[in-house]
Parts: structure tokens; sequence; C-alpha cells
């Protein structure tokens, strides 16, 4: 009997914009955006945590949404906006965000830092004065199992207060 003949699927070339650079990738469709930004483009401050959707660890705003890239295919993000941890400074200055977290000493473990901190920018983007359940809620959906999350709290809170200079990240 004639075996059916399988094929892989071809990889697909994507173009894409990564931190405000313009950028090609070629890859297998079943590729994740997560793999995509660390392997291909050597961004690696993307984490890989669960890869299944739960931690947080490999948030990445998409056209200004946060996204857990573990779940979304590269080839989806073709035509997008993509905004990594490494893109939320701006000519060597640290975003509000960031200098809070260094103020208050909210960077724990630094595996779950740069998660956490695309969680809050897309947070205060979408809501620049989120209340404080808000803010938790949102913050819930980044596991850390080093600490509480009160410093990080701490600092979100400065700069929802408008502690830190307001200096808008681009998309
Ligand atoms: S690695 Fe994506 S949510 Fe955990
Ligand atoms: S910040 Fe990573 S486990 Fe707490």
């Amino acid at each position: 009997m004639e075996q059916p003949v399988t094929t892989a699927p071809r990889p697909r070339t994507i173009h894409f914009t990564v931190n405000g650079v313009p950028q090609t990738a070629i890859v297998e469709p079943r590729r994740s955006l997560l793999d995509c930004l660390r392997d291909d483009l050597h961004l690696h401050g993307t984490h890989v945590g669960c890869e299944h959707g739960v931690c947080g660890a490999c948030n990445v705003l998409v056209d200004g949404e946060v996204v857990r890239s573990c779940l979304m295919l590269a080839v989806q993000a073709d035509g997008c906006e993509i905004r990594t941890v490494e893109g939320l400074e701006a000519g060597g200055a640290l975003s509000p965000m960031q200098e809070a977290f260094c103020r208050y000493h909210a960077l724990q473990c630094g595996y779950c830092t740069p998660g956490i901190l695309i969680t809050l920018e897309g947070l205060l983007r979408e809501n620049p004065q989120p209340s404080d359940e808000e803010l938790i809620d949102a913050l819930s959906g980044n596991l850390c199992r080093c600490t509480g999350y009160q410093q990080i709290l701490e600092a979100a809170r400065a700069v929802i207060r408008g502690e830190t200079a307001s200096r808008e990240v681009p998309v």
C-alpha cells in the first residue's frame, strides 16, 4: 500500500519591529515567539519559565499589549511591533519603572524581573492610574517564588504617584 507523503511545513519569512528596529526572521510555523526572540534575535532578557502560559517570565509587549511569548507563534508576530525588556530603556536611560525598581530594591531573583517590568509597562499604558487592586491583579500573572511582592508593589506605587518623572516608552 502506498504510504502517505508527509512534509514538514516550510519555514516562513516574517518581518516585524523589535524594540524599534525592523527585523526579518525565517521561522518554522511551530516556533514560538519566545524562541525566536531568544535564539534568533539573541534577546535573552525575555526568559523561559513554564512554557505554558502560567509564570509570566516570557512576557513581551506586542502592539502595546502584554503577551505570553511562549504561547504566541513567531509567525503570528508578522507585521507587529514587539517590545522586550531590552527596549524599555531609551538612549541609556532606564524607564521610570526600572528606576523605581532600583530605588525600591524590587530587583529580586532577576529571572522574573523582565516579565514583571513588561506587565507593569503594559498596565500603565492602558491605565496610568490603576487602583491598588488593579495593580495586584495585573501582577498576579507573574509568579515570584523568592519572596513577597512588597518591594515590587512599592516601586510600582511610586511610579503611579508620579514620584518618578514619566517618560513614554515607545510602542
Ligand atoms: S514561560 Fe511563558 S508564561 Fe511561563
Ligand atoms: S523575582 Fe524571581 S522568583 Fe522572585
